[in-house]
């Protein structure tokens, strides 16, 4: 096998694992599994994105692009739930693809998952700022629109113009100075935003439906056009090209579901309880999803997604469900329904922020460890005992993004850079039964040939769905990641170089102090 695939041995990973890991109870069930799973899941893609896949997309079928999606969850989620269970420590794709792999790949999944966890964080801090600018309103205030908005970004009527985006750096500067110090969610935090999220959706489902005006779905599936919005930029809309686009982009609202496979080793019962919590949470979410997409499109028009209704959409839609003129002034029906949504969004998406950059941290704690990124990655603050420089350089990055990038933009390069590693994974469980059949699985694949194509292909659909200008940022990415491994860690891999790095894998070196937060 060539060197590029090398792989790193499961004792390594015992050993790095180390007692703190070993010594992790044994106390979740598969329903604390899956309130793990939809505390991380529910956010700004059901919140945000829905409503820009539906304007710019596919309409009211973005209720099938939902469906396209979960599927692409489900196959992948499993393939996921087998690497989970053939390395017996709490880890990520990044981990277990180095010890299933090879480096290589590693690199490419760790790579990628920046684009997941540090571009997602982004795409939710200015979803967030979206909601914020809503909850002033609550007190007749909000920010100027060239304060939450991107340089690139242009109002409707052609006003004014974005400089920076200041709420969502703000969040994002908060939540990290809060990780620095330590601070973790709580269960009992995550259990209550979970059930505040859930109420939340079906709430509006069950209220919203009974404004449901069927002029907003017909035709449900729009005939395949092109559209052009305010700034210029087309999008493929309607038709089954618009469907798949829309899939990409709500791809982003079942992001989190793989964070599940991280708390295997706290888990009872992982073999039985892995795939319900990955598969339970999935199912949850994607009833909801789908529920909630269909009302929404019910509401509110596309072109009201397109115009007014472009930003804080779920607020903007029960507002304009029901209401009246009084004075010249439209006074909604539900005001109270969107004063609580958004406050609930608002903490729901900071916690949905900080559960991201806390993965971050934790995936370049791992690559800094085995030297593929520099070890100021993995210094750890003396008293704080966090990996606060990497929390530091990705609050810069983060922050930038948040502060001068569109989420449109943001969110797809999340999309499209986690399903390029969920390709791999799915891709990899295949290549594993192959090469290594003896290495024992708590959990396996049914019908694994089956469900890895499927996977791949429903995948690789919804990536061709996202259009060329997300696959060039996605090959610039992949291009970048390339430079700095073939330039920088293939000189550094600990792996690679042991007479550089002589006592790896014996003393102290690889333990993962306790402090470092697990995912979740
Ligand atoms: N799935 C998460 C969200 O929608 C990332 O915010």
């Amino acid at each position: 096998m060539s060197s590029l695939f090398i792989m790193k041995p499961v004792s390594h990973l015992m050993h790095e694992a180390g007692e703190s890991q070993n010594t992790l109870k044994r106390t979740l069930g598969a329903g604390n599994l899956i309130a793990l799973g939809i505390g991380a899941i529910i956010g700004a893609g059901l919140f945000v994105r829905t409503a820009a896949a539906a304007a710019q997309h596919a309409g009211p079928s973005v209720t099938i692009g939902f469906i396209i999606a979960s599927l692409g969850c489900a196959f992948a989620g499993l393939c996921y739930a087998e690497f989970a269970s053939m390395i017996p420590i709490a880890g990520s794709a990044y981990t277990y693809s180095y010890a299933t792999m090879g480096e290589f790949i590693a690199w490419i999944i760790g790579w990628d998952l920046i684009l997941e966890y540090g571009v997602g964080a982004a795409t939710v801090a200015i979803a967030w700022a979206e909601y914020f600018n809503k909850f002033l309103e609550i007190f007749g205030t909000s920010v100027p629109y060239e304060w939450c908005h991107s340089p690139f970004q242009m109002s409707h009527d052609g006003l004014h113009h974005g400089i920076m985006n200041l709420p969502a750096l703000g969040i994002v500067i908060v939540l990290t100075l809060l990780l620095i110090r330590g601070m973790q969610e709580s269960a009992l935090v995550n259990a209550i935003i979970v059930v505040l999220k859930v109420a939340i959706v079906i709430v509006v489902i069950v209220v919203g439906w009974q404004y449901i005006r069927p002029e907003n779905h017909t035709p449900f599936i729009p005939a395949p056009t092109t559209y052009t919005d305010h700034m210029g930029i087309s999008y493929h809309y309607g038709g089954i090209l618009g469907i798949l686009g829309a899939a990409g982009v709500v791809f982003f609202a079942f992001i989190g579901f793989d964070a599940v496979s991280t708390a295997a080793q706290e888990t009872k019962n992982p073999k039985r309880d892995m795939p319900i919590g990955i598969l339970g949470s999935l199912v949850i979410c994607t009833i909801l999803y789908i529920l909630f997409s269909y009302v929404l499109t019910g509401i509110a028009s596309v072109q009201e997604f397109r115009t007014n209704g472009s930003e804080a959409s779920v607020v903007y839609a029960i507002e304009h469900m029901s209401g009246q003129m009084v004075g010249g002034v439209w006074v909604p029906t539900f005001q109270w329904l969107s004063d609580l949504v958004t406050i609930a969004i608002l903490l729901g998406f900071s916690s949905v922020i900080l559960v991201m950059l806390m993965g971050q941290s934790r995936v370049f704690y791992s690559m800094s460890k085995d030297g593929l990124v520099p070890k100021i990655f993995s210094e750890v603050h003396p008293k704080f005992k966090t990996p606060y420089k990497s929390n530091l350089i990705f609050l810069v990055l983060v922050g930038i993004f948040s502060a001068f990038i569109p989420g449109d933009i943001v969110g797809d390069m999340t999309s499209i850079g986690t399903l390029f590693a969920f390709i791999l994974v799915c891709a990899g469980v295949w290549i594993m039964r192959v090469k290594h059949p003896e290495i024992p699985r708590g959990f396996k694949v049914p019908a694994y040939k089956l469900i890895s194509i499927l996977g791949i292909v429903v995948c690789a659909a919804m990536i061709f769905g996202l259009g060329w200008t997300n696959w060039v940022r996605l090959f610039g990415w992949l291009l970048i990641g390339f430079v700095i491994y073939f330039g920088y860690s293939r000189y550094h891999s600990r792996l690679r170089n042991p007479d550089k790095y002589p006592h790896d894998y014996r003393d102290d070196i690889h333990e993962i102090p306790k402090e470092i937060p697990p995912l979740i």
